[in-house]
């Protein structure tokens, strides 16, 4: 891997890093909020979700402006709006402005989540893309991990502000970063500023063979007429988004985020004694959250996308189909939290290196590059929709089906996403961006 490349793709994962943090932090935070301005129930609850509606919103417009301003303004952009909802969060004088806080925070969530995988697909060499893709997602999980570590450090002296206001630290690094990142070389051609594109293209490659293959490859892309969202009544572009969206979905209803956003009750459902030991065990899932993303790392651009899918998918069904049969059987519990720990780490360990990257790579692959941010935006604003749905209504679906049916129906939606990569995922392993066909058939330039 150049040294370079790697840089670029790190710098841009630092918008997942924010992504992971911000999505993580309020849940430690949330229990001493509550307590200095007396909120509900209620109250509680939206002040944890007002960050989702902030990233549905942020998504769904900054496929748009990547298109427009291109990715660097975007991302960078992305890292001002991560600083501002920060500060304003930590120094909140009431609820209405840490509420305020939060969306421009979530803002930012939306907007990076769909431009850092975006810039980084587009300067990538084709041979390590999905490597450095899945460091995004590798920096996701980090910046989750941290978030634990910070509320458990902080929690103490029941400290808020600065678990809320911390975010601003790699804010600060992703801003100054990007001042000096380039545009990526894919967007200048799409500007027609082919000179300045070509000078990217030499950078990251550092062989005039495969930038000249890549050029005329970018150069053919952009021939396309129709470019808006109207593009998308194209039948193979209708079908490119409907794999992209139908990805982002399942990422989501195959229940990841009831493991990240509520761990620690599922813990305490299992069993497990005290709140400390739920969250130590949610400490040893977000671990290995970490760990079994480098394994995405090595493998994606080896092996492939999709088998890797099969089998990370594969073992989530198995961790919870374990789940739900040992929530149902009484004579279980004895053994339950033990069963739930193990279950857990399993299912986390195989998102961690199929559905947690390759959703993202994926959707940074699937669409031609006249379209490729309005794609992208409406694939990952149905990931932010998904996300919402099913962090609302976990616990009620708890409550109303139990444990065990509940993750039988996630079981369930891991046989759907099995299937679904089946019939209309495409394999790019080391595919030219400009090369990648959905279901068979071409996707037209
Ligand atoms: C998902 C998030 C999830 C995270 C967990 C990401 O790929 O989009 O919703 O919280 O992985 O690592």
């Amino acid at each position: 891997m150049r040294p370079y490349v790697v840089l670029l793709a790190c710098v841009a994962a630092l918008g997942g890093l924010l992504f992971g943090y911000d999505t993580g932090v309020i849940s430690g935070a949330i229990l001493f909020i509550g307590k200095d301005f007396a909120l509900g129930t209620r109250a509680q609850e939206f002040t944890i979700s007002v960050v989702l509606l902030g990233c549905i919103a942020g998504a769904a417009v900054a496929g748009r402006v990547a298109d427009a301003a291109g990715r660097r303004a975007t991302l960078l952009f992305a890292g001002v709006l991560f600083f501002t909802g920060a500060i304003v969060s930590a120094l909140a004088s009431d609820d209405a402005v840490l509420l305020a806080g939060r969306s421009v925070v979530g803002i930012g969530i939306g907007f990076s989540s769909v431009v850092a995988p975006l810039y980084i697909s587009e300067v990538a060499p084709a041979a390590i893309r999905g490597a450095l893709v899945s460091l995004y997602q590798f920096a996701i999980t980090i910046g989750i991990l941290a978030a634990y570590v910070v509320d458990y450090a902080l929690a103490a002296g029941g400290a808020w502000r600065w678990m809320l206001g911390l975010g601003v630290v790699p804010a600060v690094v992703l801003v100054a970063g990007m001042l000096f990142m380039p545009e990526s070389p894919r967007f200048l051609f799409k500007l027609g500023r082919a000179e300045r594109g070509r000078i990217e293209l030499a950078r990251v490659h550092g062989d005039s063979n495969v930038e000249l293959e890549e050029e005329r490859s970018i150069v053919a892309s952009l021939a396309a007429r129709s470019t808006g969202i109207r593009a998308f009544a194209a039948p193979s572009l209708r079908l490119a988004l409907f794999v992209g969206v139908g990805l982002a979905i399942l990422q989501q209803v195959t229940g990841i985020n009831t493991v990240i956003y509520y761990g620690p009750r599922i813990f305490e459902m299992a069993g497990f004694g005290s709140a400390q030991h739920s969250i130590l065990a949610e400490s040893i899932v977000g671990s290995v959250n970490c760990l079994m993303t480098l394994v995405a790392i090595v493998w994606v651009d080896r092996v492939g996308r999709k088998p890797l899918l099969y089998w990370g998918v594969g073992g989530m069904f198995v961790a919870l189909a374990a789940l739900a049969v040992a929530f149902a059987t009484s004579h279980l519990s004895g053994s339950l939290g033990a069963i739930a720990l193990g279950s857990m780490m399993l299912y986390v360990g195989c998102f961690a290196f199929s559905l947690g990257p390759i959703v993202w790579l994926l959707i940074s692959e699937l669409f031609p590059l006249p379209v490729r941010g309005i794609g992208m935006s409406i694939s990952t604003l149905s990931n932010w929709v998904g996300n919402f749905v099913v962090s609302q209504f976990f616990l009620t679906m708890v409550e109303s089906l139990g444990a065990s049916k509940t993750f039988a129906i996630y079981a369930a939606l891991c046989i759907v996403t099995i299937a679904f990569v089946r019939a209309f995922v495409p394999e790019t392993k080391r595919e030219l961006l400009e090369n990648v066909t959905v279901a068979g058939r071409a996707v037209p330039r």
